[in-house]
């Protein structure tokens, strides 16, 4: 199911043109393309404008208010919760979030999508909607799952529940090898999502 190939090599390297076609005068040929930064508490007003564009709002709780945010987000920058949370950088520009969690710390999360120890989970967003549909957010998702998730030897499987209509989403998981396990009701927002799962590579 990982569809690394010459297809989507190709569009990474018309994302690429496209990242720096944005963003030219930063622009080094020998920095790494793809990075992921920890998330920090003076990265929270970037955030905060962040979740407020539309693409994003469609997919994504809303919070609205800087407060919100960062009520939010700050516990677990702070470490008071168990949620990692990381910038995606591009090109050396903070182009999107992503975050992992080990489901047995967010048990009401684990009871609903019926998953227990060493499931971690992930959520992410691309910030720029130019940047979208293009092969960012499978590589994205390839490199995070490899760098950052299986990275803990203990992890055994890596999920995902997006929206069941969200089939962007679904597609770039299903390109980064995930597979869809079944579609499931979430009384948090009374919508039907898909759990998606990748097993840890062996
Ligand atoms: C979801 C998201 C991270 C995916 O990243 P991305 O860079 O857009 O994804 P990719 O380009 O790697 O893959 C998207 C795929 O969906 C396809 N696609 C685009 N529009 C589509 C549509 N309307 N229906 C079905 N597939 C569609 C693309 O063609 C591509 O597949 P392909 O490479 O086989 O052609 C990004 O779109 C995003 O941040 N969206 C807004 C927030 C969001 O939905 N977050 C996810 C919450 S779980």
């Amino acid at each position: 199911m990982d569809e690394s190939g010459t297809g989507s090599a190709n569009s990474f390297s018309g994302l690429l043109a496209a990242s720096l076609a944005l963003f030219p005068a930063r622009f080094e040929p020998m920095t790494t393309a793809l990075r992921f930064r920890r998330l920090i508490a003076t990265d929270l007003p970037l955030l905060h404008e962040w979740l407020q564009r539309e693409h994003v709002r469609a997919w994504w709780s809303r919070r609205e208010s800087f407060d919100e945010v960062v009520e939010h987000y700050l516990p677990a920058i702070e470490g008071r919760k168990p949620t990692d949370l990381y910038l995606i950088v591009l090109e050396e520009r903070p182009v999107g979030f992503i975050q992992t969690y080990l489901l047995p710390d967010h048990p009401d999360s684990a009871e609903l999508v019926g998953v227990g120890t060493g499931v971690a989970g992930v959520d992410l967003f691309i910030a720029e909607a130019e940047l979208t549909g293009q092969g960012l957010g499978a590589e994205v998702l390839r490199s995070f799952t490899r760098e950052i998730v299986f990275a803990h030897p203990t992890t055994i499987a890596c999920v995902a529940d997006p929206h069941a209509r969200n089939a962007v989403s679904l597609r770039a998981f299903e390109k980064a090898g995930f597979h869809k396990v079944n579609d499931f009701l979430d009384p948090t927002d009374g919508a039907t999502h898909t759990l998606m799962r990748l097993e840890r590579p062996v």
